[in-house]
């Protein structure tokens, strides 16, 4: 059996364009195969408690860790693993699918695990302030198998008039994609672990004549 058929994500590239057009987000219920989210999750059990990274608010420079906000614990991928570079990869194509359909000039694309602890939430907010990021789409890809509607966890999605448009469960496989700076959205308490990774396609612009620091 060819195992890298079972690994990469299947995106149907035009559907998720037209749904950023029309619509600004696109809710993937089958984002990434179940292999390829099983082999990541595994790669997440690799890591020990020392490699997870307590996530801050803001950049790298300003990074000030606030619990009140978010209380999820982050290690970025770098593409260590193979299970890692299959993913970076996928999302490297996706980006130049959605450049060739939506010409948003996408530059890179940055990702991090995250693992939020039974209780662990995410207020409401942003990922990216008009003219102050580079940051243009997020990505949140599911990696928590067999999780149930009573457990919590879910993501809550708002428009820009801040009424609540979705509530999604964080189900393995399952991906969100939205402009960053379009879509208020929060995670919910969960009463178990739940993993996802976070990404960002960024374009190249400086801003204030600085370039945008990465991560
Ligand atoms: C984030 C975020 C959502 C999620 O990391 O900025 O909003 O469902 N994550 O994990
Ligand atoms: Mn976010």
């Amino acid at each position: 059996m060819n195992t890298t058929a079972l690994l990469t994500p299947l995106w149907d590239y035009g559907l998720i364009a037209n749904g950023l057009r029309q619509h600004g987000w696109v809710h993937l219920p089958h984002g990434i195969t179940d292999g390829l989210a099983l082999a990541l999750l595994q790669d997440i059990h690799q890591h020990q408690p020392d490699q997870w990274d307590q996530a801050g608010i803001g950049r790298k420079q300003d990074n000030h860790t606030n619990d009140l906000i978010r209380r999820d614990s982050t290690h970025w991928l770098t593409g260590e693993t193979a299970a890692q570079r299959e993913y970076l990869a996928a999302a490297d194509e996706l980006r130049l699918e959605l450049n060739k359909r939506l010409l948003l000039g996408l530059w890179d694309y940055e990702c991090h695990y995250a693992r939020y602890d039974a209780g662990a939430f995410y207020r409401k907010h942003l990922d990216a302030f008009h003219g102050r990021s580079n940051r243009v789409l997020t990505t949140v890809t599911y990696l928590n198998p067999d999780w149930q509607d009573n457990q919590g966890g879910e993501l809550l999605m708002y428009d820009e008039q801040n009424q609540p448009v979705s509530r999604l469960l964080p189900t393995l496989g399952s991906m969100v994609i939205f402009l960053s700076e379009e879509f208020p959205h929060e995670v919910l308490a969960a009463e178990r672990t739940r993993f996802s990774i976070a990404g960002w396609f960024r374009n190249n612009n400086s801003i204030q004549n600085r370039i945008d620091p990465s991560q």
